[in-house]
C-alpha cells in the first residue's frame, strides 16, 4: 500500500482512508502557506479538484487536508496522520512540511504526478496511516554538468521537481567547462558570446570517430538564474553554482585569452573544445586571472545569495583535473612559484583555491571544491565534495573539514547500468540500481566526530555522451530513486540492505516517474530508441578500483 520512495522511518498503516472530493479543503497553518499553495497547485492540477482554502488544519470535515509546524521536531521532519479526522502534515519547518506534503503525493497513487485529470471517477484517497519520517543526511544532491551538452532552463526547472519528489535538497550546477560557459556575467560578456557555443560535438567517447556538426550551446540569462534559484527555494532545495577553476576552462580561454598561458601556447587560437576528456589548456595562475574570477564570483554571489535555500552559502570552485604541464613551462608560472615562495605547481594551486576560499570567507561565503584542493594544502574553511573515492573525503574529515561523499565508483550516473551490449554509449564500470542501493556514504574507518563531517551524499551526472534530456534521464533515473533512499532513510549497512523491498516499491514508482514523463532506462534494459548503436563508449571490465 504505502511504496514509499525515499522510505520513511515509520510507517503504521490504519484500515480506512481519507477521501478527497469536490467538498474537500486544504488548510496551510502559519509558516506553510508556500506549500499549501505548491501542494494545492499540484494536487489541483491532477485531481481537478479546487481544495479551497480551510479555516484551521483541523477543520478537515475528515476529508480534507491540514498542514502545520509542529513542536518536537526536527526542521525537516514531518508526521503524517491521515485518519478519521482528514490528513494532517506537520513538520518541523516549512521544509519538513514539504518533503511531508512529497510523501502525501506520493500516497495518492501515481496519477497524483500528472498535470491534469487522467480520470472523470475521481476516486482520489489518501489511505489511513501514520508517517514519522526525516531525513539521515542534510546534503542529498545532485550535480547536473549543463556545461558539456547545455540543459535549457525549462529542463532544469523539471529536475528540481524530480529532486523534490525525491526529498533531494541540493542541486549542484556544474556551470563552466571547456567545452562551454552557461552563466551570463554582464563584466565579461565574452564568456557567454564566444564562451557558451561550439562549432561541433565529438559523439561519444573521445576515441570515437564520429562528429555532430550542427553547433551546439546555449546559456542562462541572470534572470534565468534568479528564476532556478526561486523556484528551487520553494521546493526547500539549494542551488550551488560551480565555477571550475584553475583546470576545466578552456571555453573561459577562448572568450578571454589572455586567462591562459600565452608564454606557452597561442591562446589566441583556442576555441570551446569539441571533444572530452582533461585538457591541457588551464588558466595562467597569474593576478591577472585572480582579479577576473573576483569579477566573475561578485556577480554569482548575488546571484546565489546566502540565504536562498540550504547550502547557499557554498560556492563549488571546482579544483578538479587541472594538468601542471603549462604551469611547468610558463616563465610567468614559475616566476609567481618563487615570488611566492612556494615549493611547486600543486602548491600554486592550492595558492590559486587559497585565494578564493578566503575571498569567499570575507563575504560570508564558503568554498567546496572537488578533492583534488587537498593537494599542496587544504585552505582552512573549505569542504570537500570526494570524487576519487572515499579517500579525500576521509582525510578531509579527518583534519575538520566538511564533506560530500560523491566517490565515482558509487554514484557517477554516466557509468553504465549493465553490462549488456545494448546499453548506450557504455562508460566506465558497471553501477547497477543495486550497487548505487547499497552505497554507503560513510565510511567504516571514520569515528563518530569524524563522521559527523560528512554532510551527506550526491549523484554526479556528467553529460559528455547525454546529448539531451532523454539521455540524461536514462543515466539519472531510476538509479536517483536509490540515492534518494541513501541519501534520506536510515538504512543499515550495505550488505544488510533490503533491496528485493527496495525492488518492489520501485514498481509502484516507476508508475509515479511514468507520470512524471521521466525516460528511464527501464528494469528490462533499454528502449530500441534508448540505444546508441554504432557509437563508442570506454566500457571498462571488473568491479570498479576502490580509492
Ligand atoms: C570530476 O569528475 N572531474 C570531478
Amino acid at each position: 500500500m504505502t511504496e514509499l520512495i525515499p522510505a520513511p522511518r515509520s510507517v503504521v498503516a490504519g484500515s480506512g482512508e481519507v477521501r478527497l472530493t469536490e467538498r474537500s479543503r486544504l488548510h496551510a497553518g502559519h509558516g506553510t502557506e508556500g506549500v499549501g499553495r505548491w501542494l494545492r497547485t499540484v494536487l489541483s492540477q491532477a485531481t481537478g479538484l479546487p481544495l479551497p482554502e480551510g479555516r484551521t488544519p483541523d477543520d478537515t470535515d475528515g476529508d480534507g487536508i491540514g498542514l502545520r509546524l509542529g513542536r518536537g521536531l526536527g526542521p525537516e521532519e514531518y508526521r503524517l496522520v491521515s485518519d478519521r479526522g482528514g490528513v494532517l502534515v506537520e513538520g518541523g519547518s516549512a521544509a519538513g512540511v514539504f518533503w511531508g506534503a512529497q510523501t502525501l503525493r506520493q500516497l495518492l497513487g501515481p496519477d497524483a504526478f500528472r498535470r491534469a485529470p487522467v480520470r472523470r471517477d475521481g476516486g482520489w484517497a489518501v489511505p489511513h496511516v501514520t508517517v514519522e519520517d526525516g531525513p539521515r543526511f542534510r546534503w542529498r544532491g545532485l550535480m547536473l554538468d549543463v556545461a558539456r551538452h547545455f540543459m535549457p532552463k525549462e529542463g532544469v526547472l523539471r529536475y528540481i521537481d524530480l529532486m523534490a519528489a525525491h526529498k533531494l535538497n541540493v542541486l549542484h550546477l556544474h556551470l563552466t567547462d571547456d567545452q562551454g560557459w552557461r552563466l551570463e556575467i554582464q563584466r565579461y560578456p565574452k564568456l557567454t558570446e564566444i564562451g557558451s557555443w561550439r562549432a561541433r560535438t565529438k559523439i561519444g567517447h573521445r576515441a570515437s570517430p564520429l562528429w555532430d556538426d550542427s553547433p551546439h550551446g546555449g546559456h542562462y540569462t541572470q534572470d534565468d538564474i534568479r528564476e532556478i534559484v526561486a523556484y528551487a527555494a520553494e521546493r526547500h532545495i539549494g542551488v550551488v553554482p560551480e565555477i571550475d577553476v584553475p583546470g576545466h576552462s578552456q571555453a573561459a580561454i577562448a572568450a578571454y585569452p589572455e586567462l591562459g598561458n600565452s608564454d606557452v601556447i597561442d591562446t589566441a587560437s583556442l576555441t570551446v573544445w569539441d571533444t572530452w576528456g582533461i585538457n591541457p589548456n588551464v588558466l595562467a595562475p597569474t593576478d591577472n586571472t585572480l582579479r577576473f574570477y573576483e569579477g566573475v564570483l561578485e556577480e554569482v554571489l548575488e546571484l546565489f545569495p546566502a540565504d536562498a535555500g540550504p547550502f547557499s552559502p557554498f560556492v563549488h570552485i571546482g579544483g578538479d583535473e587541472c594538468p601542471k604541464e603549462q604551469w611547468r613551462a610558463s616563465d610567468t608560472a614559475q616566476k609567481q612559484i618563487s615570488n611566492l615562495g612556494l615549493a611547486d605547481e600543486d602548491a600554486l594551486q592550492s595558492w590559486f583555491i587559497r585565494h578564493f576560499d578566503g575571498w569567499l570567507a570575507a563575504r560570508g561565503r564558503r568554498l567546496i571544491g572537488w578533492d583534488e584542493i587537498l593537494e599542496g594544502g587544504l585552505a582552512p574553511g573549505a569542504a570537500v565534495s570526494s570524487w576519487r573515492g572515499y579517500s579525500g573525503g576521509i582525510a578531509a574529515a579527518r583534519a575538520g573539514h566538511d564533506v560530500v561523499m560523491c566517490p565515482q565508483q558509487q554514484v557517477y550516473l554516466d557509468y553504465r547500468q549493465d553490462a549488456g551490449p545494448d546499453e548506450p554509449v557504455p562508460i566506465a564500470y558497471v553501477r547497477t540500481l543495486e550497487d548505487v542501493y547499497r552505497f554507503e556514504p560513510v565510511p567504516a574507518e571514520l569515528t563518530g566526530d569524524e563522521a559527523a563531517r560528512v554532510l551527506g551524499t550526491q549523484a554526479n551526472v556528467w553529460t559528455e555522451v547525454m546529448e539531451d534530456q532523454g539521455r540524461v534521464d536514462y543515466q539519472t533515473f531510476p538509479r536517483l530513486a536509490a540515492l534518494s533512499e541513501v541519501a534520506w532513510s536510515a538504512l543499515p549497512d550495505s550488505a544488510d540492505r533490503d533491496f528485493a523491498d527496495f525492488e518492489r516499491r520501485m514498481g509502484a514508482h516507476y508508475r509515479r516517474l511514468d507520470a512524471l514523463g521521466v525516460a528511464y532506462r527501464p528494469p528490462t534494459g533499454p528502449l530500441p530508441w534508448q540505444r546508441r548503436p554504432g557509437v563508442l563508449g570506454r566500457p571498462l571490465d571488473g568491479p570498479p578500483p576502490q580509492g
